[in-house]
């Protein structure tokens, strides 16, 4: 009798310490070179995360590990995911800055057993490629289709399309088109640029003699949206009267500084304002600044980085802590929330963010900042883009 009682109590302890146990998070994204910006901002969003709502969930320790992808790799991103999951045995996968670096771990997803929380890639397809795809960013279709709207109200017939040669800037091209000509517009030319292109004046060249009265435009955020507005400016478009329509990715606020006073009255399309006016932006502002050490340096990989943390946090709790993919994504299914961006909630059947989109203008503020403020609201957008990618 007393063997067996030992022996239950051994069992429990066991089964205990397996469920309070760490949590592993592999987080991958560009923490070094061109867009290290931009992955930084991942980190911000994830310790403004746990510094609010700590590093428990129940009895199990969250612990976040990271991997540095620089570029858009495909083969680099398997690695890196298989190399999380086999020897660092992390239970959910997040993060992915790129499309391609995404869509390259999704056949990984089922056999690893674990969720991927994508916290940027924003190709409708990639939710598509694998039923463990969790997203908390925003798509290209989403951001760009309100921004068609902006432009016929705008009085503009007659656009020239301009985008980064890959997943979102397809996406984004077609969301635009589409749009626009639902509006009665025309897109009279299409431009695609290979995603390393970074000598934008021959593009301007071509946007000039195309004649259209605006131009569309998509490239990720980074160096790549801050030449291409300086090449906007620069090369007198603006001063011609070319209009500019684009989704925020041109206008993150990261660059406002050394666009200056050239990026006054660029109107946007997006999901996330750093100037969004909530108590619940305030909180994740004030916690977000202070875990990148400077708010200049604040943008939207941020908050799709916050967000996805509230949605692992809630897989974690529905599954105690126990590796369980599938159970982690169906917790999630429907869920929702206030983020610092607004009312959103995941689609159970895309599992893709439903949010707010927001019309913005860069403004100067009264202490010389420049912000992107926010002037109308397209509310509860779902991804006008996953009908495109089946
Ligand atoms: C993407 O590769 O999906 C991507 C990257 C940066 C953006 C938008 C989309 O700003």
């Amino acid at each position: 009798m007393k063997r067996f009682v030992l022996a239950a109590v051994a069992a429990i302890v066991m089964s205990t310490a397996a469920y309070a146990d760490t949590v592993k998070i592999g987080v991958v994204g560009p923490f070094s070179g061109p867009f290290a910006l931009q992955g930084k901002n991942f980190k911000a969003g994830i310790d403004a995360y746990m510094a609010i709502n700590g590093n428990k969930v129940g009895d199990n320790t969250v612990e976040v590990i990271y991997r540095d992808l620089p570029a858009a790799d495909p083969a680099q991103s398997k690695a890196l995911a298989q190399e999380l999951v086999v020897k660092e045995k992390v239970q959910y996968l997040a993060g992915f800055y790129f499309t391609p670096d995404a869509m390259a771990v999704t056949p990984i997803l089922k056999q690893a057993n674990t969720p991927l929380v994508i916290m940027n890639a924003a190709t409708s397809a990639i939710v598509t490629k694998s039923p463990l795809v969790v997203r908390t960013s925003f798509t290209t279709w989403q951001t760009s289709t309100p921004i068609a709207k902006v432009a016929h109200d705008a009085g503009v017939s007659k656009v020239i399309s301009v985008v980064s040669d890959y997943g979102p800037g397809v996406d984004a091209e077609n969301a635009f088109k589409a749009a626009f000509e639902k509006e009665g517009g025309q897109v009279v030319e299409a431009i695609r640029m290979p995603l390393s292109t970074n000598d934008f004046s021959p593009i301007m060249q071509r946007i000039k003699d195309s004649g259209a009265q605006g131009v569309f435009a998509f490239l990720p955020s980074g160096p790549t949206t801050l030449g291409f507005v300086k090449a906007y400016n620069e090369n007198g478009l603006k001063a011609a009267g070319v209009k500019f329509f684009a989704p925020g990715d041109l206008t993150q606020e990261s660059d406002l500084p050394a666009l200056g006073d050239a990026a006054l009255g660029i109107q946007t399309t997006f999901h996330y304002a750093v100037s969004h006016d909530s108590p619940e932006n305030k909180t994740f502002v004030e916690a977000a600044s202070k875990a990148i050490g400077n708010k200049a340096e604040l943008s939207f990989p941020a908050v799709g980085a916050y967000d996805g943390m509230n949605v692992i946090y809630k897989m974690i709790e529905a599954t105690g802590g126990k590796q369980d993919a599938a159970k982690a994504v169906e917790a999630v299914k429907g869920l929702s929330w206030v983020s610092p961006r607004g009312p959103v909630s995941i689609d159970p059947e895309s599992r893709h963010i439903t949010q707010n989109i927001y019309l913005r203008e860069v403004t100067k503020a009264d202490d010389g900042t420049y912000y992107n403020k926010e002037v109308q609201t397209f509310e509860k957008q779902g991804d006008p883009g996953l009908a495109a990618a089946k």
